[in-house]
């Protein structure tokens, strides 16, 4: 049995499909078919259905009046796996080694949901049945925001309706400690070019003339922030929620501290918004982030050129009660009001998501918790994240109802860099838990 899942689990890792790059659409397709086929096999109901984008893949048992409907969700896509040279293994050739399985996606998201899906198939091969109605829902556009997920959830809303949603797509944090996230951060991305003269300039002949792109796109981004670390955007702290102290003792608490986190990061030293503890700081503070710079002569040696443009790609990490929207405006005002002199600023508006926050001592938070004690052993760590999962939200304010996060990324699994990597025995817990939290669910 162990054999098989893992044959199903490094197939699924060999699907390049990474949703960003328009070059991988069709093995996109194949995966989400590969998928929709395994879970067939099962003997669920399964479809996959076509969207503006990516495809989402649906799947269900025989529904049965009076048992508790429970919605699995997860995503089959992959961020890019760049920079490629940076791999042991190539990124879409999963590698196995003292039991972990390295591979893009290993980790985020096909190990977790693969993990659920066989999951099932061992409830129903031993019982013949589930103590739930199930519904997986696994999509192709997480990693680039869902945009096509919420007109599904709106256009499907009667098909989808669901006591419970279940998502394994987050972290513990440490190994088998068992660990329910109640919170996410939410996300707004932006775009920004400045453009200065209308070519590539020499910068002996022409620098001193007119303002360098690079350097004034380096002043701008430079606004963003005051010195003690805290975005200097006016009116980016409206509404933000304060942390309680009851959160601030138990994260006191938690094996993940600055000692460990410092060493996870590689970083010379921790740093971020005064005043705050590190946990703090990225689970229930928000943030603004420089994704990626472009601008001017990126090969060997020295090129002497004032570059006709520079760009940036910018996110911001948001928490209750940030509306995304009024955010990403107060940003763009910001940034409209800071363009240095000389060059012209072009904004272009990326996906949003908002934040998400649930009451872990609600009846299902505790029957999701009694499975992570029941399949790890001890009380489980309760904590928020700070990544985003942005179609968390439409699930309360489309379908009405609550998730329940129980991820089992480990803090060292390089979520999103090279060298991504899954323990197997995260794996083979992932496919028990799945059982237990049916069955605790079907109770709670
Ligand atoms: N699995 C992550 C979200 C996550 C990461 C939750 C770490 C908790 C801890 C998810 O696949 C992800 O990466 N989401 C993106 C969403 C974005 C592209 C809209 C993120 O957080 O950057
Ligand atoms: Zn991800």
């Amino acid at each position: 049995m162990d054999a098989a899942a893992v044959n199903d689990l490094l197939a699924f890792l060999r699907f390049p499909s990474v949703s960003t790059d328009p070059a991988c659409a069709g093995k996109v397709a194949e995966c989400a078919q590969w998928l929709c086929a395994r879970l067939k096999a099962l003997g669920l109901e399964a479809e996959t259905h076509p969207t503006p984008g990516h495809p989402a893949v649906v799947a269900r048992n025989r529904h049965e009046t009076g048992r508790k409907t429970v919605l699995i969700y997860g995503h089959y896509d992959v961020q890019p796996p760049d920079p490629l040279e940076l791999w042991t293994h190539p990124p879409f050739e999963p590698h196995i080694e003292n039991g972990i399985v390295t591979a893009r996606g290993a980790t985020d998201n096909k190990g977790q949901i693969l993990a659920h899906v066989l999951g099932v198939g061992e409830a129903m091969k031993r019982t013949g049945e589930l103590p739930v109605n199930l519904i997986f829902l696994i999509e192709g556009e997480e990693e680039i925001g869902s945009a096509h997920l919420e007109p599904f959830l709106l256009a499907h809303r009667d098909s989808l309706r669901c006591d419970i949603i279940a998502v394994s797509d987050t972290g513990m944090v440490g190994r088998n400690i068992p660990t329910f996230t109640y919170g996410l951060r939410g996300i707004g991305a932006l775009e920004i070019k400045v453009t200065g003269p209308s070519t590539d300039l020499h910068s002996g002949i022409y620098g001193g003339a007119v303002a360098n792109p690079a350097t004034m796109l380096a002043r701008l981004l430079a606004t963003l922030h005051t010195a003690e670390g805290r975005v200097a955007v006016e009116g980016f702290y409206d509404g933000v929620q304060p942390v309680s102290q009851a959160e601030k003792d138990r994260w006191g608490r938690l094996p993940l501290n600055d000692a460990l986190i410092l060493q996870l990061t590689g970083a010379p030293q921790l740093f971020g918004e005064a005043g705050c503890t590190t946990l703090e700081r990225v689970w229930a503070r928000p943030t603004a982030e420089v994704n990626g710079l472009k601008g001017g002569y990126q090969g060997e040696g020295t090129k002497t050129v004032i570059p006709k443009e520079a760009s940036a790609k910018l996110t911001f990490r948001l928490v209750p009660d940030q509306k995304p929207d009024e955010v990403i405006d107060k940003v763009k005002a910001h940034l409209t009001q800071h363009t240095p002199p000389g060059v012209v600023l072009e904004i272009t508006g990326g996906h949003t998501g908002a934040p998400y926050l649930c009451d872990p001592d609600s009846p299902q938070g505790m029957a999701a918790r009694r499975a992570l004690q029941r399949t790890f052993g001890g009380e489980p760590a309760l904590i928020r994240e700070g990544g985003s999962i942005p179609i968390v939200n439409s699930f309360k304010t489309i379908l009405g109802v609550d998730t329940l996060l129980l991820g089992l990324a480990l803090p060292d699994c390089r979520v999103h860099a090279p060298n991504e990597n899954f323990p197997l025995e995260n794996f083979f817990a992932g496919i028990r838990l799945n059982q237990a939290l049916l069955e605790e669910l079907a109770q709670g």
